[in-house]
């Protein structure tokens, strides 16, 4: 692979927050993803994180255990009738590792491979960490030991997003009138300290 494809996939794989009900994502599909996922670095190799995948009529359950775009107070989003169609729920398994600084750096690792790859695939969604975690242990019947730690939004986007430079340090990201969503990154200037 070369490497300005390594960063157009990276740039493409932005968070989406609106979704085609028409073309959801299968299970079988996430169950591929996790397979990828599972060779990512470990620390130690514990390899502590475990994935429930949530399609079909399930996912109704985990909507109203999310919360998004927090820095949008009159936009609703996901909107009605275009939610996510699958979830990735990252659970870290207590039984393998207490949690740790390094188990949360394995989610991050693992999260955005499967994003990546759910991007190859023609999808995209959003991580969510703001979740009610008890609330999803319950709806999922999620077993003890099993703490989820990351849920990973997905379907197949139908907005479209945008990267722009954050100006005067300002990094909300925001629309436009006609609904494009713009997300400032900052520049490779401000980012590599010389
Ligand atoms: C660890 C993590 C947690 C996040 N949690 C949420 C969340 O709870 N709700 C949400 O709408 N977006 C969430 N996001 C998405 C961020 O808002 C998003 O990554 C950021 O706005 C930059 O947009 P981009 O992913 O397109 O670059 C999360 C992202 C990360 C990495």
């Amino acid at each position: 692979m070369i490497f300005e494809t390594v960063k157009q996939i990276v740039a493409a794989t932005r968070s989406y927050r609106s979704f085609d009900p028409s073309r959801p994502i299968e299970y079988d599909v996430m169950r591929e993803i996790i397979d990828a996922a599972r060779y990512c670095p470990s620390a130690a190799n514990l390899q502590p994180l475990k994935y429930r995948i949530v399609a079909g009529d399930e996912t109704d359950a985990v909507l109203p255990l999310t919360r998004w775009a927090g820095y949008f107070r009159d936009i609703k989003l996901p909107p009605d009738g275009r939610t996510p169609t699958g979830y990735i729920v990252i659970l870290h398994d207590t039984s393998v590792s207490p949690e740790t600084d390094y188990s949360k750096m394995d989610v991050g690792i693992a999260a955005e491979v499967i994003m990546l790859a759910a991007s190859e695939l023609g999808y995209g969604g959003c991580m969510i960490g703001s979740f009610d975690r008890d609330g999803i242990k319950k709806a999922l019947g999620v077993p003890d030991g099993l703490v989820p730690v990351l849920v990973l939004a997905l379907g197949t986007p139908d907005e479209t997003v945008l990267i722009t430079e954050v100006k005067d340090g300002d990094v909300k990201y925001f629309r436009d009138g006609k609904g494009l969503h713009f997300v400032p990154k900052r520049s490779l200037e401000e980012v590599v300290i010389e």
